[in-house]
Formats: structure tokens, C-alpha cells, sequence
């Protein structure tokens, strides 16, 4: 009998010591303590039937229990009563919260947003490609020569393994022609990496987004629609374009575009530096060569390519005159976009 007296009093301390409430304090009190029907008052009663002899000790061990669990359940109480909110402290859930502010898209990628959204509309879709890259992707297939200026260390950055962080997004070009066949429309923004010393133009980390556009019999015809319509598109109706010729090895012929100055209406400011002009991409009919190295053939296919500078279609629009502000992560600039 005093083995289930010891198991008894294990019970009903862990009972009480885990109670979370008065409710489950109370319950706890009745089942051991009760009156009526209580554990103790069933052991009392067994107790009046064992032999004489062996009473005392019975009786000594469950006067000595009665006394312990009616101690612990008055400390249990009173430890769960210093543990609520006295009334004057209760929490107040009428009071408003701290307001967390909410974010929103970057003024960067706002741009390559509606740029790229341009784009989808004229059937172009969205592409990506890794920054880190194959010099091959970056230049071989690209058709530029090993000797070029661009593949020199203060042009390109170099991984120790023999990759480059890629200087373009023309990168994405090959990786597009190299997956599937034509027809390919596509738009791919993404980062870049030069070792350019920064200053309030140039930065060693910034934005491209790169355009591709091959099928049977694309023109320079379809290049300068396309372009056109999306300075129209982005710019506003108001401006005009020009293309200059240019040379990038991977399109021939190439062309830089231009739009009239946005900010005196071309006729000249510091901003045009006096030229009416801005340019704004670089663009061209992808190169035989560029075909070759992806394994399309160059009389079978044609196609337009074109990149432009995220950031800097970005300051144009919105008149903002450093690169740095970009990766600053000041609020007070970038709320006001
Ligand atoms: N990749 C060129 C650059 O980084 C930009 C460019 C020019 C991309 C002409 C093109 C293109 O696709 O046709 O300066």
C-alpha cells in the first residue's frame, strides 16, 4: 500500500506543478483532496481494513501526503496569480500597432520592369542567364577576337578557374540560340561586371538588358520599328530617334540609337552635352559569325540584337544624376519612387 501512496503523490505533483490555470488547479484539488471521492479519502478507507499493526505507518504516510499536496496547490495558486496581468496592466488592444512600413519594387528594377513589359508586348520574352560565365559565351561566340580590348583584366573580371563575371548580357544571346531554334524572341535584363573605377556614371556593378530577335528574313527594317516603338512606348511621343552607325563585333551591320533630348526638347543642354542627342542602346543584325558559332546557319536565318544600360535609361527617365544611388539602399531616395 505505501508503494501506490509514493505513485499517488508522483501523480498528483506533476498534475499540479503543470496546471495551467485555477480551472485545471481546481480539478486537481478534488480528485486528490476531495471530500467525497477524493484518492486520499478511498486510502483512508483501505487503511481502516488493514490489520491493526500496520496502520501507523499507513496512516502516518497519508496524513504526511495530505499536507504536502495542500501546500503545493496553495503555492501553485499563488505563483499563477503573480503571473497574470493585474487588471490596470492588461495589454490594451484597442491601442494601434507600430506601423511597419511596407516596401516596393526598386526605382532599377520599376525600369527593367516596364522596359522588359515593352517588350512582352510585342511577343519578346523574358530570359536569363548566369553572371557568372564561360569566356566563350562571353566573347569567343560573340565573335570578339582574342586580342580584344575588351577581354583585357582592367575590362573583365576574372574568377581564378578560368570563368569571367560576365561584361554583357550579349551572354544570353548564345545561351538562347544554343537551347533551341528559331523563331527566338527575347528580352534578358540582368546584372554585368566591369572593373570600372566608380564615379557618378559608371559603377563595376550594373544593369543590361539585352534584346534578341531571330527568324527567317528579319530585316534592319523590323530592328528599327521594334526600337522605335519602344522609345515611343517608354519615352513618350514626343521624341524623335536616329540610328548612328556603329561597329560591335557580334552585329554587322551595327548601329548606336539615339533619342532626342528628353530634358531641353534637343536644343541643347548640359545633359546632351549640346548635341540635342542621347544615346540610349546599342543595336545591329546578329553576325554570321555569331550564327556559326551556335551552330545556326547564317543563310538560313537572320536576326536583330540590341543592349542598353539599365541604369542609365533609368537616370534619364527620372532625372536622377548618380549611379550610386542605386546601391546606396537610402530610403529617402528610393521612396520617392
Ligand atoms: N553588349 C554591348 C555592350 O555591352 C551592347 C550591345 C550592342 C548589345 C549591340 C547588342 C548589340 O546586342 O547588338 O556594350
Amino acid at each position: 500500500m505505501l508503494d501506490r501512496i509514493a505513485k499517488i503523490r508522483a501523480e498528483a505533483l506533476s498534475e499540479i506543478a503543470s496546471a495551467a490555470g485555477d480551472e485545471a488547479l481546481g480539478v486537481a484539488r478534488v480528485k486528490y483532496l476531495g471530500k467525497n471521492s477524493g484518492a486520499l479519502k478511498a486510502l483512508f478507507a483501505e487503511m481502516a481494513r488493514l490489520a491493526p499493526g500496520d496502520r501507523p505507518a499507513v496512516g502516518e504516510a497519508l496524513n504526511n501526503l495530505r499536507e504536502e499536496l495542500a501546500g503545493k496547490l496553495r503555492e501553485r495558486g499563488d505563483a499563477l496569480a503573480a503571473a497574470a496581468p493585474a487588471p490596470g496592466e492588461r495589454e490594451d488592444v484597442t491601442l494601434p500597432g507600430a506601423r511597419r512600413p511596407i516596401g516596393h519594387v526598386h526605382p532599377l528594377y520599376q525600369t527593367i520592369e516596364e522596359i522588359t513589359g515593352i517588350f512582352a508586348k510585342l511577343g519578346f520574352e523574358v530570359a536569363e542567364g548566369p553572371e557568372v560565365e564561360t569566356e566563350r559565351n562571353n566573347f569567343d561566340a560573340l565573335n570578339i577576337p582574342k586580342d580584344h580590348p575588351s577581354r583585357d583584366a582592367f575590362a573583365t573580371f576574372y574568377t581564378a578557374d578560368g570563368f569571367v563575371l560576365r561584361s554583357q548580357t550579349s551572354t544570353v544571346q548564345i545561351r538562347l540560340m544554343e537551347s533551341r531554334k528559331p523563331p527566338i524572341r527575347a528580352v534578358a535584363p540582368g546584372r554585368v561586371f566591369r572593373p570600372d573605377a566608380v564615379d557618378a556614371t559608371h559603377h563595376y556593378c550594373f544593369h543590361q538588358i539585352e534584346g534578341l530577335f531571330v527568324d527567317r528574313n528579319v530585316t534592319l527594317q523590323n530592328l528599327k520599328a521594334t526600337l522605335n516603338h519602344f522609345c515611343i512606348a517608354f519615352f513618350g511621343d514626343r521624341i524623335r530617334t536616329r540610328f548612328r552607325p556603329h561597329f560591335f563585333p557580334f552585329t554587322e551591320p551595327s548601329a548606336e540609337m539615339d533619342i532626342s533630348c528628353i530634358f531641353c526638347g534637343a536644343a541643347g543642354c548640359p545633359v546632351c552635352k549640346h548635341t540635342g542627342w542621347i544615346e540610349i542602346l546599342g543595336s545591329g543584325m546578329v553576325h554570321p559569325a555569331v550564327f556559326e558559332a551556335v551552330g545556326y546557319s547564317p543563310k538560313e536565318y537572320a536576326g536583330f540584337a540590341f543592349g542598353m544600360g539599365a541604369e542609365r535609361i533609368a537616370m534619364l527617365k527620372h532625372g536622377i544624376d548618380d549611379i550610386r544611388l542605386f546601391l546606396d539602399n537610402d530610403a529617402r531616395f528610393l521612396r520617392q519612387f
